[in-house]
Formats: C-alpha cells, sequence, structure tokens
C-alpha cells in the first residue's frame, strides 16, 4: 500500500445489461456517490442511478431573465429617460421595438451563464483534473467497456463490501483509484499559457500587418485614399478655404438647363405645358402630389395640412385665383417656390412638376364638376358595366 489519497474503487463489465443492474442494486442500497461510465449513452442509465434533474436550469432561467429585465431597463433607461426621442410616432418605451434587443440579451446571458455556470459549479473550475483521468479503467469504458466507480467518502462506503458486491454483480475488474501525488492545473501549467500568449500574440500581429500594412501594399490600390475633396470638407488650395465650389460665372454645367424665371416673382411669359396627360403621367403626377405636396396642402389640394401647424398652412389650391392661373404659372411656383412655399426643383424633374400640374387640374376639376363632366362620368360607368 502507498501513502497516496484513497479516491474509491472502479469496477469494469462486459454489458450494458450488467452495468444497469450494478447502478441499480447501488442506488437501491443508498450508495450517492458514485459514477458510472459507458462508452455510449444507455436508455434508462438516469432512473437506475436515481439521478435528479440538473440544477444547471436554475442559473440559466436566472440569467435568462436578468438578462430581459437589464435589457428592457437599458433601453427604457436611454429611450425614455436620457434621450428621450420621438421614432416613427412610436411612444418612447415601445415594448414591440426592444423585443428583438431584449430576446438577444436574454439569449445572451443565459447561454454564457449556463457555460460558465457548469465550468464552476459543478466542474469546480479551474480545477480541470479528476483521479480517474489518465487511469486504466477510463480508457477501458471509452473503448468497449462499462464501468461504475464509488467515491470513497460515500457514508456506505466499505472496502471489503463493495468488492463484495461487485463481484456478484460480474464485474469483470475491479481497481483502486488514488489522487495524484500533486494537484495540478494543466490550464495554469507555463508551458500552456506561453502557449496562449504565443497564439494572441501572432493572431494580433498576423491581423494587424494585413489589415494595416499588407492591404496598403502595391498592387493593391484603393480609390478611397486618392486625393479629393469630399462635400462640406474645408480645402487649403483655394484662397476662401471652401472645398464646395460654385460655377465659375458665365459657364453652364454639360446637360443643364437653367431654368429661366428663376428668382422671378411674375414672369410676363411662363412656359408652355407640354404634357398631353396621358394615364401614366397623370399616375405619376398623383404619386409626385401626395409625396411633395399633400403634406401641406391636402391630399385633396384643398389647404388641410397634416403638419398641425408646424408650417403656416398653405390656401386651398381651389380658389378662383389658382384655378385661374396658366398650367405654366403652378409649374413656375413649384419650380421656383413663392414667398415661404420653397422650390421643389431639386426633389422633382421637369417631367414631374408637369405631371403634378396636371395632377392638380384634375383635382380642381373634380371639385368644380359640370353637368357635362358628371354625364360623361355616367356614360362611361354605363359603359363598363357598373
Ligand atoms: C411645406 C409646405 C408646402 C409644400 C410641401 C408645398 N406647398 Fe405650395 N404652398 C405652401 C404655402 C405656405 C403657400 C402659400 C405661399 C404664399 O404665401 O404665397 C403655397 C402656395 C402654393 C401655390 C400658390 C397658391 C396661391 O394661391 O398663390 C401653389 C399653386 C402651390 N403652393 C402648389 C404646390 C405644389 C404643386 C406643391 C408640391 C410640389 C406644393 N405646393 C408643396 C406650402 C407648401
Amino acid at each position: 500500500m502507498n501513502n497516496k489519497k484513497f479516491y474509491g474503487l472502479t469496477a469494469l463489465f462486459n454489458t450494458p445489461n450488467e452495468i444497469i443492474k450494478a447502478a441499480k442494486k447501488l442506488s437501491s442500497e443508498g450508495y450517492t456517490k458514485f459514477d458510472v461510465h459507458t462508452p455510449y449513452p444507455l436508455h434508462g442509465m438516469d432512473d437506475a442511478m436515481r439521478l435528479k434533474p440538473s440544477k444547471l436550469g436554475y442559473i440559466t432561467l436566472f440569467f435568462g431573465l436578468s438578462g430581459a429585465a437589464l435589457a428592457l431597463l437599458f433601453m427604457y433607461w436611454t429611450m425614455s429617460i436620457d434621450y428621450p426621442m420621438v421614432i416613427g410616432g412610436k411612444p418612447f418605451f415601445a415594448l414591440p421595438a426592444f423585443i428583438p434587443i431584449a430576446f438577444e440579451v436574454t439569449v445572451l446571458l443565459a447561454t454564457l451563464s449556463t457555460v460558465i455556470g457548469m465550468l464552476t459549479f459543478f466542474f469546480n473550475f479551474p480545477n480541470n483534473n479528476h483521479p480517474l483521468i489518465g487511469t486504466d479503467y477510463l480508457r477501458s469504458v471509452s473503448v468497449d467497456k462499462f464501468g461504475i466507480a464509488i467515491e470513497s467518502d460515500d457514508e456506505k462506503f466499505n472496502n471489503t463490501a463493495v468488492r463484495a458486491m461487485f463481484g456478484s454483480l460480474g464485474a469483470v475488474k475491479v481497481e483502486e483509484i488514488y489522487y495524484p501525488d500533486t494537484e495540478t492545473f494543466p490550464l495554469f501549467q507555463k508551458k500552456f499559457i506561453f502557449l496562449l500568449l504565443t497564439f494572441a500574440v501572432i493572431t494580433s500581429g498576423t491581423t494587424y500587418f494585413v489589415l494595416n500594412k499588407l492591404m496598403f501594399m502595391q498592387p493593391f490600390s484603393w480609390m478611397m485614399l486618392q486625393d479629393k475633396l469630399i462635400p462640406q470638407e474645408k480645402s487649403e488650395f483655394f484662397a476662401d478655404g471652401f472645398g464646395m465650389r460654385v460655377p465659375v460665372e458665365g459657364t453652364i454645367a454639360r446637360g443643364h438647363k437653367p431654368y429661366e424665371f428663376k428668382g422671378e416673382v411674375n414672369p410676363s411669359s411662363f412656359l408652355i405645358n407640354p404634357i398631353v396627360p396621358s394615364k401614366e403621367s397623370m399616375m405619376l403626377g398623383k404619386k409626385k402630389f401626395l409625396t411633395f405636396c399633400s403634406p401641406c396642402h391636402g391630399n385633396f389640394a384643398d389647404g388641410d395640412s397634416r403638419l398641425r401647424g408646424q408650417f403656416p398652412n398653405p390656401p386651398t389650391l381651389h380658389t378662383k385665383r389658382v384655378r385661374d392661373m396658366v398650367d405654366g404659372q403652378i409649374f413656375h411656383i413649384i419650380t421656383n417656390g413663392q414667398n415661404i412655399m420653397a422650390s421643389y426643383a431639386s426633389q422633382t424633374s421637369v417631367e414631374e412638376r408637369w405631371a403634378i400640374v396636371n395632377y392638380v387640374r384634375a383635382l380642381e376639376r373634380a371639385k368644380n364638376a359640370t353637368q357635362s363632366d358628371l354625364d360623361e362620368i355616367k356614360k362611361e360607368s354605363a359603359a363598363n358595366g357598373k
């Protein structure tokens, strides 16, 4: 006998049935500190060993719920207290919009806590050694044998009694297991730590070299690195220090025809409407009107703004004044703006502006329909069988 600390007894069996029988016998005799090792999972083993459900689930549940609560609290604090901001008209605490993040944080904390909890509480991390590691017993049970190990600090443990029981159950080999002389923590071995450090240095060094040096050597060339000025940027090249330049006086950019009545309040002659309304151009006009004009002028140009007083309400476009305007004048107002109404020339193309004009004309006609308009509609519906 040696004077190492005694861990317990192990026994090897040849068949799954024998090991299940052995586990049943041990648990029914009242042993609790024993474990079974098999080359593959065996059905019915949990019952035979009378295993209680793992407590790991409670850790997962606790941290999962904390994750949900933390995420919701954090979003509540940032979005409702620290920096309240109306987004798309939603309330500050918009639960449906917060669900994805709450879900993600729940899953994150639940999974991390499960793994960390398992290692620390159940596997006694950082202790990652066990007296069974490296024994013949463990080698056999990971090949073709079925093994059972009883710890000596089980209350009922008695060396001769347990040996006799293993014998009667048909064990092929019974072994005594001792703790190793010195506790070793492979994790804290200099070799392992050195390996980790080397690995960290090599990966970070390589990443740095590839992303910051290699990619900028010939033949790689990056368009973003050419000499250029981006909008709003300051420039030392020009005397006035502005990066953005106005066109040279007296010149016109290619493909650009300046608007001839720019800045005029009431040009003596207006442009002539070049578009004969078709169904497509009416639909285009409607779309553009609803996008750019309706927020202020209302969906039917009644002047019922949706801006709730954030911008002065415009007049209705059904006044005699507007109805008497020539098409070109409405085009001019859209292109040039009028008093506090800004120009919509940069948002809409020339074609779209004429389409809007035609649509406004259609709205006006609809509001002031004559008997002949109504007769025409009746005729058309009759022809369509409605
Ligand atoms: C930001 C709000 C706003 C938008 C958007 C807007 N308008 Fe106006 N519009 C006004 C206001 C305000 C006036 C009155 C300006 C004034 O005092 O002369 C006006 C005036 C007009 C007039 C002249 C009415 C008159 O009696 O003199 C026309 C025509 C007109 N808008 C058409 C349009 C069209 C077409 C669009 C879409 C391209 C449009 N507006 C987009 C605010 C708007």
